[in-house]
């Protein structure tokens, strides 16, 4: 073999990696970030007055197939002049749903709210702004759209979460938090009282979280 030709051959492997950088048009190639100026025209997009490469969506603009029209399911407000909240669940509170709701209640709202919802997380026991007790007269007589609306929308200084917890786990949040204020006497508004869990079956309502994992384990 020619010495020329040798050196080739020892050369190709080597071509492999390197070929990794130089090739990298997919990193570095010119490409429309969403909404940003457009590289293709150096002074901007000609296309639209603020030289963005795209527009946003027209407000209000829905998608096809996800068109929210029913409000008492998605608002928490009824169908009718002046869209007051609620006083009905949209669909039936059974034990899977309260127990989903027990479930996502102790994810999302108990580092806050205390997992018996007397407003002493441990969040707040951390400096965050202390939330009302669920056990006030005012929070016991709420529609339960009201709890729906909060979850959704946010109140005050307590931000929303309707990016985190989808409608139907707001219903079944809502649906145990009225479970939490059902197992309080009238007229007290701390977490004194333990947790008797209407539909528990845990007989101390112990709500530590080997107690909760026994009790989802044991539910029908
Ligand atoms: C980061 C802390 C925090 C988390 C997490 C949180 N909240 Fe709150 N919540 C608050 C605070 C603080 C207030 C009082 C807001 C105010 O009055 O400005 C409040 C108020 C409320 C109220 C009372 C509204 C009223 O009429 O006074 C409800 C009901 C409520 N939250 C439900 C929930 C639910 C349900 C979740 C879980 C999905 C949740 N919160 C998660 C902090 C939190």
């Amino acid at each position: 073999m020619h010495r020329p030709t040798l050196r080739l051959l020892l050369l190709i492997p080597a071509a492999g990696p390197l070929s990794g950088c130089v090739s990298d048009t997919m990193w570095n190639g010119s490409r429309l970030k969403p909404l940003a100026g457009s590289p293709v025209y150096p002074g901007g997009s000609p296309v639209f007055a603020n030289q963005s490469s795209a527009r946003p969506p027209v407000p209000d603009t829905v998608a096809r197939g996800q068109a929210q029209t029913d409000l008492p399911l998605y608002a928490g407000r009824e169908q009718r002049p002046g869209r007051p909240l609620t006083t009905t669940f949209p669909f039936p509170i059974t034990r899977q749903v309260v127990d989903r709701g027990q479930e996502r209640f102790n994810i999302y709202c108990s580092p806050c709210h205390g997992r018996t919802g007397d407003g002493n997380g441990m969040i707040v026991q951390r400096g965050f702004p202390q939330p009302p007790s669920y056990y006030l007269p005012r929070l016991r007589q709420a529609p339960v759209g009201h709890f729906f609306d909060v979850i959704t929308n946010g109140y005050g200084v307590m931000y929303s979460f309707n990016d985190k917890v989808k409608p139907e786990d707001r219903w079944a949040i809502a649906a145990y938090i009225r479970v939490l204020q059902a197992t309080r006497p009238v007229g007290v508004t701390t977490g004194q009282v333990r947790v008797q869990h209407a539909l528990s079956t845990t007989p101390t309502g112990d709500m530590s979280p080997s107690a909760a994992r026994t009790r989802t384990g044991t539910a029908p």
